[in-house]
């Protein structure tokens, strides 16, 4: 089991970035989180308002695609690990306008390596032995770079993504993240730089930004507004309970062999249009609404561009080799997203109409 330092967190007042961060700084109190997140519209820091005081918690505002400011952090933290979250996520959003994927996700990405390598170079000596070109296992650093099942492509009806599936990825998303594993890959490979990567399925869980299926359809069901199913909702989607995620991480972040892949899953298959129906249900219930009154709101709307069947992860490694597996029902993680979303609506109001730029203001000033 490794221990760090000084950890650079990046993307964690997102979604999943800010459960790992809570997480970590919670768990590990001699260690230092550095948290950097750009904060775009998909980032806001009431989301770990809960750690902001912690001593051994901080957060800095910046682009990871800033080489400069990777420097300085590197200089002035001495991180020995990088847990990389930061990203933009949206599928949807990647059909539109491209761009800042390739950027953030490319990029950004790159830049973090080329600084991370060059610093942990600088302090401890190379990665290889430069005679005989063995790998020296250090295991002061880990680079872990986190990814997503999208990067194997689209499954039938059956078989399951491994950690050796060919990567196939099919929306600008998913190729810029496959972009970003390679990269990291090719670091391990040429210079020996210590990297982690995992690739997980579907999240759900409290503070996910609602342009992504279940918290908007929490939302809509709310509202009563339109329930927007792409085609005919028969694409089948693997949900994990974010905080299974994060726990993964965490074991990944200690325990993962250098080199390695490890993919994430939650064995929990749904097709869209089955599991928007179980939500109304939810839903409605826990508004004491009458049975299927919200059954009307379903619409089917045009198919996404290039939308992947299905997905659908075997995460036999992970369990074999440390012990992993979710911990979470979907039946009580879902109940419990939902209540948290029921009682967190002032969050959903603010985080659509941009609110959080002035809390971030408020607490850091310009
Ligand atoms: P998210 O969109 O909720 O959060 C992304 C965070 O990254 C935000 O806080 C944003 O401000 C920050 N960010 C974006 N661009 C940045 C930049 N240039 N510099 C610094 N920060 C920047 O994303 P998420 O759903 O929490 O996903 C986190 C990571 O996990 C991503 O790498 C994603 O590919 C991966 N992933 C997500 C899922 C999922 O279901 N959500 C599943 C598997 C893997
Ligand atoms: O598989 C992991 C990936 O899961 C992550 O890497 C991505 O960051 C994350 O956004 C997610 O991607 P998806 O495209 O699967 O998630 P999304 O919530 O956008 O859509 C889930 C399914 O629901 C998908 O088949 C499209 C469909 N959908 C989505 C929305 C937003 C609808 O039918 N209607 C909608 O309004």
């Amino acid at each position: 089991m490794r221990s760090f330092k000084n950890i650079l967190v990046t993307g964690g007042a997102g979604f999943i970035g800010s459960h790992v961060v809570r997480r970590l700084t919670n768990k590990y109190p001699e260690t230092n989180i550095v948290n950097l997140d750009l904060l775009t519209y998909a980032g806001n820091l009431e989301n770990i308002s809960d750690i902001e005081h912690s001593e051994n918690y901080a957060f800095v505002k910046g682009n990871i695609c800033d080489r400069d400011l990777l420097i300085n952090l590197f200089k002035k933290h001495n991180f020995d690990a990088v847990v990389h979250l930061a990203a933009e996520s949206h599928v949807d959003r990647s059909i539109a306008n491209p761009g800042a994927f390739l950027e953030t996700n490319i990029l950004g990405t790159a830049a973090l390596l080329e600084v991370a390598k060059a610093h942990w170079i600088h302090e401890n000596g190379a990665f290889k032995n430069a005679e005989t070109g063995s790998t020296n296992h250090n295991l002061k650093n880990v680079f872990y770079h986190i990814s997503t099942d999208e990067v194997y492509g689209s499954l039938g009806e059956e078989g399951l993504f491994s950690e050796t599936t060919s990567y196939d990825p099919r929306s600008p998303y998913s190729a810029s993240k496959a972009s970003s594993d390679h990269i990291a890959r090719a670091y391990h490979h040429t210079y020996g730089m210590p990297i982690v990567i995992s690739n997980c399925s579907n999240n759900y869980g409290a503070n996910q930004f609602p342009e992504k299926l279940i918290p908007l359809m929490i939302k809509n069901i709310c509202d009563q507004k339109s329930l927007p199913v792409y085609g005919q909702g028969l694409n089948v989607r693997d949900w994990l309970y974010v905080e299974d995620h994060a726990n993964a991480i965490d074991l990944i972040l200690h325990q993962g062999a250098s080199g390695s892949t490890y993919n994430i899953g939650g064995l929990n298959e749904w097709s869209n249009i089955d599991l928007v129906k179980y939500l109304i249900q939810v839903v409605d219930e826990k508004l004491q609404r009458p049975k299927g009154s919200s059954d009307g709101l379903i619409t089917f709307v045009k198919d996404r561009a290039g939308h992947d069947h299905r997905y659908a992860i075997d995460a036999s490694k992970i369990e074999r080799e440390l012990g992993w597996k979710p911990s979470e029902t979907f039946e009580v993680g879902l109940e419990k997203t939902v209540t948290w979303y029921l009682e967190n609506s002032e969050w959903l109001n603010k985080v659509v109409s941009g609110e959080y730029e002035k809390y971030y203001e408020q607490h850091y000033g310009k």
